[in-house]
């Protein structure tokens, strides 16, 4: 598709970027570009660049099949110069002799408030464009005046806004909600973020470094204690995923510790069904009460329980399979044994990309209306919690119904007996409560970005500053779970 024969660079406003691409996101009124984004590559030395191109078919050939409905889907477009030399990249470089880019639906496409958990976890908290509380905040009055405004003058001017017509409105958190809950994760971490979001600009839509909002005074909070919640994403980097046989700690929790990073969660607990409740209860310790309480009890959505639900079923445990795509097979394909970049085999840069990626994991409440809840492909997706769910912790034989088959034990649920006297009281959907509740359940893979070998070097580097820690013990950091001691 020639994408400047529908649309002109103006229709296009910076969205996002990692340390190798740029995100656009459409703002013109053309339906089939509306809740997609434009992927363009950031400007590279010649001998690391990789081509659009070359991503495009690596992703094709190599790594869609392995996950054919969870990889993300891709369009590879045709670009001018003009078209990209018109594009307001926020100050980033573009690689302006790419003649492609890829077009790709839009995740956060929505009203979400951004919740920045961790380096490589964020949630996301959807709630209903109409449906915020006192109906007056600026969000909703913005969309029905849009203007138009330059992402780079947002940066030095908070104030400003920038909205558009349809579509995307992601807020952050840290700055939306402050008063009904300030994010209380600690100061170390607030840091931590701080620095890298310096280091590394990563911004999504109205989000500027150092948790500020851009639309200033306008973000008065979407997301406040009467919100209802609606679909609720995280945004997770598994990183590397295999079974740890003998160090102390794997190599993500390694490198965390290289790079002084407050520890979160270790991603292999997300892996045995054993060690999954530890990984679930690292990765919600950061989420602020006052948020767990207006998900879990407020809008009856039992987070932590699906997350457990979606993780124990080995078909739909997203962790368990990257690892085994991740699998070394040959021992030429050990980093510390790579001595050029022509011994970086085919399979070694399937692994690492495999092991860079993003999960994007969406919970939705399910509805009966919608033809995409009901579509063939999301048949697999549907979770039923059954009709006491939200009752206190059940015997071991309480069940749960995937796909209206399967029957999973599920543990203990994480509300009281308050939660349910309100669950009963409160909640506008009380047949729903006896005949069992529906999810929907959706994971997503984006950024398999194909790694230049001549990376080779710098992994090389890396492997060799972490020999020192792998088996060191840290006592502010559990060792990570090691393959077959709790016959995980
Ligand atoms: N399809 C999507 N929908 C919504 N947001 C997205 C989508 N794809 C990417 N993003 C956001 O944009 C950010 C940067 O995108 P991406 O990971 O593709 O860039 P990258 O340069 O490959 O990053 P990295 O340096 O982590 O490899 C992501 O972290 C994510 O928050
Ligand atoms: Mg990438
Ligand atoms: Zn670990």
């Amino acid at each position: 598709m020639e994408i400047y024969k529908i649309t002109s660079p103006k229709e296009w406003s910076y969205f996002a970027n990692g340390s190798a691409n740029i995100l656009f996101k459409y703002t013109g009124t053309n339906d089939y570009l509306t809740h997609k984004l434009l992927r363009l590559r950031l400007l590279k030395e010649d001998e690391e660049y990789i081509s659009t191109c070359e991503l495009y078919d690596f992703i094709e050939l190599k790594c869609k099949h392995l996950f054919p409905k969870q990889i993300i889907d891709i369009q590879l477009i045709v670009l001018t110069s003009e078209f990209v030399r018109g594009l307001d990249s926020a100050g980033f470089k573009l690689q302006l002799n790419e003649r492609y880019g890829l077009l790709i639906p839009n995740i956060l496409d929505g009203n979400y408030t951004k919740i920045a958990l961790s380096k490589h976890c964020q949630l996301y908290l959807g709630s209903d464009d109409n449906n915020t509380a006192g109906g007056t905040h600026a969000a909703n009055q913005l969309q029905q005046q849009p203007q138009q405004v330059q992402p780079q003058r947002l940066q030095q001017q908070p104030q400003s806004t920038q909205s558009r017509q349809t579509s995307t409105n992601v807020n952050d958190y840290t700055s939306l909600t402050q008063d009904i809950n300030p994010l209380n994760s600690g100061q170390d971490l607030q840091q931590q973020q701080q620095q890298q979001q310096q280091k590394q600009p990563h911004f999504n839509n109205n989000i500027i470094p150092g948790g500020q909002s851009m639309n200033g005074k306008f973000t008065a909070a979407p997301l406040t204690s009467e919100s209802t919640i609606n679909s609720i994403i995280f945004e997770i980097k598994p990183k590397w995923l295999y079974d740890n046989k003998s160090a102390n700690y794997c190599r993500t929790c390694s490198l965390n510790q290289l790079h002084k990073v407050q520890r979160h969660f270790c991603p292999l607990d997300l892996l045995y069904p054993n060690t999954i409740d530890q990984g679930i209860d690292d990765i919600f310790s950061r989420i602020p009460p006052d948020i767990i309480n207006l998900i879990e009890v407020q809008n009856n959505f039992p987070l932590k329980q699906l997350f457990r639900q979606f993780l124990s079923n080995p078909d739909h445990n997203v962790f368990a399979k990257l690892k085994q795509y991740q699998k070394i097979n040959n021992k030429n394909d050990l980093i510390e044994n790579l001595t050029s970049s022509s011994d970086v085999s085919q399979n070694l840069s399937l692994v690492m990309t495999l092991r860079d990626v993003g999960l994007f994991i969406k919970f939705e409440k399910y509805d009966k209306n919608n033809n995409i809840h009901n579509s063939h492909n999301n048949i697999n997706n549907l979770i039923t919690l059954p009709p006491l769910a939200f009752s206190p912790p059940q015997p071991p034989s309480q069940s749960t119904q995937i796909n209206g088959s399967a029957s999973i034990p599920v543990s203990g649920s994480s509300h009281n007996h308050q939660d349910q006297d309100q669950y009963q009281t409160q909640s506008p959907a009380q047949d729903q409560s006896k005949q069992g509740q529906k999810y929907l359940v959706t994971c997503n893979i984006y950024d398999l970005d194909l790694k230049s070998r001549m990376k080779y070097k710098y992994w090389l580097q890396v492997e060799h500053e972490l020999q020192g820690i792998y088996n060191s013990n840290n006592p502010s950091w559990r060792h990570c779970c090691k393959y077959g001691d709790q016959n995980n």
